[in-house]
């Protein structure tokens, strides 16, 4: 590379950042918008922080393959939330050590364990709509459903523990994307208690005896990077992360899902056609793979083409730690770079706008998509993610044809995941 190839790196020439943080908050066009006119990186503020945008394969790449030069970055609500302990927040030796330790719960033998309790849940909800006298709220039960399959599969938690959980869960949650000054009374403030409660009960099931159940056996013995076991403290903040990661992610990428099936009737009937011939339940020893992409590529083509356009994490940050080189533009050294990858993943020559699942069973679709992330950082839930995904979608509608209430608003929310604005209302048809 030369001098000469190197370009500066484009700027919207925002100074406080202000009404560039609202529009962000409020236009799920703020990225495009600016990539259109800037190119694919530029510059801008957030409330007074330099934060650079990317978007398109070459940048994501040689952002992620310089592993050295960048590391992760979360806004300072999300940190204080998650806790200094949590592997979001760590770096280095110490994300790498807690990384082994937690990635032990979504190794394939666990996910083995796990499927039977899945299966339950998903026949639970069959049940429910069945015997629901008016129309229920598929995103809600969505989200009921993710959190379940965390507290109850993977913490091993029942009824009551389970839902009081869940209810400081989701005063947390409300304000991991708040302003992070807790005076009394606000969401930050709420949410900070709400995080000792949960932290304390998270504790509380360390330290009973190993529960058959759950897969917190497997944390047993797990060791930091100076190789002395991790702490309940630790631990704890570690359980908390995989509660916020698989949760509204999750349910998002179902709901999203179910709202492309009835906006695209043409596309239901395709899938159903493929799920006429798959048998629910698996048979236990083939839970895992039984709706894989060899044996349901529609299935599979349709859940890509939902995280391509509605992807659950719409952006994730990293920080630079020295000046690196973008797509031949250079980073300076402490800016946050921001990794569009919704923007990114409409981005190119095809009809990327519409929603065509087909595109994923074409040789020639040149796409490279990354809803998981990439690099030392990808998500540790993908497998237990998509297993969810395949079962619920299979064990739904194998069982049940939904309708959906057609007055409604069916547009979505963004944050913290995208999630139809009316919950998307359903009954079961007669
Ligand atoms: C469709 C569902 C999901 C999507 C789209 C998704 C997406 C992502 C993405 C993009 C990242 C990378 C963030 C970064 O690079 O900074 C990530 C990280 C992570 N995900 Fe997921 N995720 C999903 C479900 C889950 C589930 C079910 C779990 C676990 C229960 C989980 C656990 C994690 C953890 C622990 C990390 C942090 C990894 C690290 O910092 O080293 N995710 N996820």
């Amino acid at each position: 590379m030369t001098y000469s190839t190197f370009r500066p790196l484009p700027k919207t020439g925002a100074l406080t950042g202000i009404l560039e943080a609202l529009e962000f908050s409020r236009n799920p066009d703020f990225a495009k918008r600016r990539f259109d006119r800037l190119g694919n990186i530029f510059e801008t503020s957030m409330l007074g922080q330099p934060m650079v945008f990317i978007q398109g394969s070459k940048a994501i790449n040689d952002l992620l393959s310089q592993p050295e030069a960048i590391e992760g970055w979360w806004p300072e609500s999300v940190k204080q939330l998650l806790g200094s302990h949590s592997l979001a927040n760590r770096n280095g030796v110490a994300h790498k050590a807690r990384r082994r330790v937690i990635a032990q719960l979504f190794s394939s033998s666990a996910l083995q364990h796990y499927s039977p309790g899945i299966i339950n849940l998903v026949n639970e909800l069959s049940e429910e709509l069945k015997e629901a006298k008016t129309p229920l709220p598929l995103a809600k039960r969505m989200r009921r459903f993710a959190f379940s399959v965390i507290a109850t599969t993977v913490l091993g938690l029942e009824g009551n523990d389970r839902d009081k959980l869940f209810a400081d869960f989701e005063i947390w949650t409300k304000a991991l994307f708040s302003i992070p000054i807790p005076l009394p009374g606000s969401p930050f403030n709420k949410a900070l208690k709400a995080r000792k409660r949960l932290l304390k009960k998270l504790q509380t099931v360390l330290v009973q005896p190993v529960n058959s159940k759950g897969g917190l056996d497997l944390l047993a013995g797990g060791l930091d990077e100076a190789g002395i076991p991790l702490t309940d403290e630790d631990l704890g903040e570690q359980l908390l992360l995989l509660l916020f990661a698989g949760y509204e992610t999750t349910a998002s990428a179902l709901s999203c899902l179910m709202r492309e099936l009835y906006l695209n009737q043409k596309v239901e009937e395709w899938l159903l056609e493929e799920i006429d011939r798959l048998d629910w339940p698996p048979a236990p020893k083939d839970a895992t793979s039984a709706y894989d992409p060899s044996n349901a590529p529609r299935l599979n083509a349709i859940v890509n083409e939902v995280l391509r356009l509605t992807p659950p994490v719409g952006g994730f940050f990293r920080l630079t730690k020295q000046s690196l080189f973008i797509d031949n533009i250079v980073i300076p050294k402490n800016r946050v770079v921001q990794v569009a990858l919704a923007a990114s993943n409409r981005h190119g020559i095809d009809d990327l706008e519409t929603f065509r699942p087909q595109r994923h069973l074409e040789n020639k679709s040149s796409l490279n998509l990354i809803p998981f992330g990439g690099g030392e950082r990808v998500c540790l839930g993908k497998s237990l993610a998509e297993l969810e995904i395949r079962l619920m979608v299979v064990g739904l509608l194998s069982k049940l044809r939904l309708a959906v209430i057609p007055d409604q608003d069916f547009s979505l929310r963004q944050l913290p995941s995208p999630s139809p604005r009316d919950e998307l209302l359903v009954k079961v048809q007669a």
